[in-house]
């Protein structure tokens, strides 16, 4: 529901039929009730607010750091701001895996404190009978798999993932059996294109991809990294829509400068 109360335009049904009629989905992060505004005026289908707000938010070298009450509170700040996108909200590590009890008491804190309409979790096998749990009491729950940044300490690298036959083979499992469990939706992220295009024909929920090419049903990127905030981060799959980092910075130079000289404020500028 959206600060109104009224309900939001995109919902897991619509997702469903845009597959069907071969429509993309477009899906960015945001964690911000100014930027969220933004992108729901743009016309974007979903806001994932994505544990991404440990790095680009906090500056946290992994997304294992934040904590539910980190989570809601930046859910809360997005929600607050839209009326059309499906607001889907990152489960955070330590909060889902391996404990189906505490699984559904994060899940549902989240919905109630928040008013999102949906929570994204990572893994397959090792995290269905929490999807199971938390899909039982109503909650839409995207899947995540492929490169999975939770999982960083157990991969090593954020380098490309299921290259291999034995785990392309295992993420299609994943992927049939989050499907076959009721998720409405799933993320791919940095796969070989191929992979990618095999998950979306195979299964019947749409596929949103990171770097999983274009034979997926949508794309998603992190809102800073798209925008060009920070310029040290340039993976393949990236593509920059601006240079958000030189134009803040010559912003502020500008501002420092114009204090300095006393330039700012001038005469229309004051009381
Ligand atoms: O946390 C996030 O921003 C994500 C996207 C990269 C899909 O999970």
């Amino acid at each position: 529901m959206s600060v109104e109360g009224k309900k939001r335009v995109i919902t897991t049904q619509r997702l469903l039929e845009m597959k069907q009629k071969g429509e993309k989905i477009a899906m960015l992060t945001a964690y911000d009730y100014s930027t969220a505004r933004i992108l729901d005026e743009a016309g974007i289908d979903i806001i994932l607010v994505g544990d991404s707000a440990a790095n680009v938010m906090a500056g946290h070298e992994t997304t294992l750091p934040i904590t539910l009450d980190q989570m809601i509170y930046h859910a809360q700040s997005v929600v607050r701001a839209v009326h059309n996108p499906m607001v889907v909200v990152d489960m955070p590590f330590g909060t889902y895996q391996g404990d189906t009890r505490q699984a559904v008491s994060s899940a549902i804190r989240i919905m109630k404190e928040s008013e999102a309409d949906a929570l994204k979790v990572e893994g397959g096998s090792e995290v269905i009978e929490s999807v199971n749990k938390i899909l039982s009491t109503g909650i839409p729950v995207m899947g995540h798999l492929g490169l999975t940044p939770q999982s960083i300490h157990k991969f090593g690298t954020y380098s490309v993932r299921a290259k291999e036959d034995e785990e392309a083979n295992k993420l299609i499992e994943d992927a049939i059996a989050l499907e076959n469990a009721g998720c409405f939706a799933l993320v791919l992220e940095k796969i070989p294109a191929a992979l990618g295009e095999k998950v979306a024909s195979v299964l019947k929920i749409p596929i949103i991809g990171i770097g999983a090419g274009s034979g997926v049903d949508g794309q998603v990127l992190v809102m800073h990294d798209m925008l060009g905030l920070n310029n040290e981060f340039s993976p393949r799959f990236l593509r920059r829509y601006h240079n958000l980092h030189d134009e803040i910075l010559n912003a502020f130079t500008n501002y420092i400068k114009d204090v300095k000289s006393s330039d700012f404020p001038n005469e229309g500028e004051q009381y």
